[in-house]
């Protein structure tokens, strides 16, 4: 609609925004790219309806084993996600997921630390700001976490090794590049125990308020929040022009 109405915006445009919105096609560029993200399957209520739930969950569970995590191949904010422990509890988090998607990502849990990267380019070109780390408080994520003061903490920069660090930020820059994004975007991922990243999605709208995780990490690397915001908006002024 901004293309349309001819007016300049910070981010990327349409179509990488609807690659990166879509988590399986996002996920598929990816691993093509060689960035390292959890197995998965997509699958859509039509085909969970009509090849009968029971079959296609154990297939599902041969494929990927357990734990898994499910949740909505479009959306956010944690909601329609599920952890899931044993096969049992499978079909529950389908339909549960099912109710904000009509598609289902099912993925391979992985333990680790849940940290958040963020990108920007001031027009040097992309950088990667501190990694920001996501300790919530009942061990889920989920959408009471986030938007629940005092739910979840937050350690910017991450506690991890430096040389953890450098790789993290490799594999966010990569992943930023290889959607094809602009300006900015949050990369989320897990590092697992061994330090090795493993990328969940990319965000090209992060969130702004003041406990998001971008303004936090652009604190972190300890530049001021509005001159980023200026640069970024110059930027794509510019760029219009
Ligand atoms: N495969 C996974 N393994 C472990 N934790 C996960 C996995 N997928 C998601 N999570 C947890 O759920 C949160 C939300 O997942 P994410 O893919 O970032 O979706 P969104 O933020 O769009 O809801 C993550 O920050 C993480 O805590
Ligand atoms: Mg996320």
């Amino acid at each position: 609609m901004l293309d349309l109405c001819d007016v300049p915006y910070v981010g990327c445009d349409a179509r990488a925004s609807r690659l990166a919105w879509d988590k399986p096609s996002a996920k598929a560029v990816l691993r093509e790219a060689g960035i390292p993200t959890p197995d998965w399957v997509a699958l859509p209520h039509d085909r969970f309806s009509e090849l009968g739930a029971v079959a296609v969950l154990d297939r599902i569970v041969d494929r990927l084993g357990l734990p898994l995590m499910v949740k909505p191949t479009q959306g956010g904010s944690g909601l329609g996600t599920a952890v899931v422990r044993d096969a049992a509890s499978l079909p529950a988090a389908m339909v549960g997921c099912f109710a904000y998607d009509s598609t289902a990502l099912v993925e391979r849990y992985v333990p680790g630390m849940d940290v958040a990267v963020s990108v920007i380019d001031l027009g040097d070109g992309p950088q990667a700001l501190p990694p920001v780390e996501i300790v919530p408080r009942n061990g889920v994520y989920d959408y009471a976490a986030r938007y629940t003061a005092g739910r979840t903490t937050w350690h910017a920069p991450a506690r991890l090794d430096p040389d953890v660090v450098q790789t993290v930020a490799g594999v966010a820059l990569a992943a930023h590049t290889a959607l094809g994004l602009r300006d900015l975007s949050r990369v989320d991922l897990i590092v697992d125990s061994a330090g090795q990243p493993h990328v969940l999605e990319v965000n090209v709208s992060p969130g702004m308020t003041e406990t998001s995780l971008l303004p936090l990490a652009v604190q972190a690397a300890g530049l001021d929040f509005g001159r980023v915001l200026g640069s970024l908006v110059s930027r794509a002024a510019a760029r219009h022009r």
